[in-house]
């Protein structure tokens, strides 16, 4: 298995695996495209030859960034592979200049929300009724 960053062609897979991993949050295939065109934007996937075990993407602005997404494919999920793509996420923005990194999460996301604690994220606040269904997300930050 191999970590790189996306090309355009791995889109349509990442697409798919946005609407198992967020069937309510979903990107859709025409906002993982237009990241493309996005210079501050970083994406990082984890190749197992030929096959997308996992994804995720990073934008940064200035000295700060923000995790924009982050899923494992089913089959592969409690490998370390999410916490690889998480640690090379938060190196790619600290490249680009960014001293303090972000990320939004369900606070039902018992899974996503260890993993963020693994990886030396702490919760900063919360937002009430954040998302679309009316569950709160918490804001976790990490300092790089
Ligand atoms: C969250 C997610 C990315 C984790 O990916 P992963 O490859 O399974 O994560 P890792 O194997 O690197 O796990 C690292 C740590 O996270 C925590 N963790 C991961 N999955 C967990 C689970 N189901 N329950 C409890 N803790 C979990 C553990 O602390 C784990 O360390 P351990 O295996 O040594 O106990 C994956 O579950 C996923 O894709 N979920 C659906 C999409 C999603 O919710 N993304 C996050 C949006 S904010």
């Amino acid at each position: 298995m191999t970590l790189r960053h996306w090309k355009f062609e791995d889109i349509l897979r990442i697409s798919e695996l946005e609407k198992e991993c967020f069937p309510k949050d979903a990107w859709n295939y025409r906002m993982l495209a237009d990241s493309f065109e996005n210079d501050n934007f970083t994406g990082i996937l984890c190749d197992d030859g030929g096959e997308i075990a996992g994804y995720g993407g990073v934008t940064v602005g200035y000295d700060t960034a923000d995790i924009d997404n982050i899923a494992v494919a089913e089959r592969y999920r409690r490998e370390g592979i999410g916490g690889a793509i998480l640690e090379a996420l938060v190196a790619a923005a600290a490249e680009k200049g960014a001293r303090r990194v972000f990320l939004e999460v369900r606070v039902s996301n018992s899974a996503a929300l260890s993993l963020y604690l693994k990886h030396g994220f702490c919760g900063v606040h919360a937002r009430t009724r954040y998302y679309s269904d009316g569950e709160d997300c918490l804001v976790m930050a990490k300092n790089i």
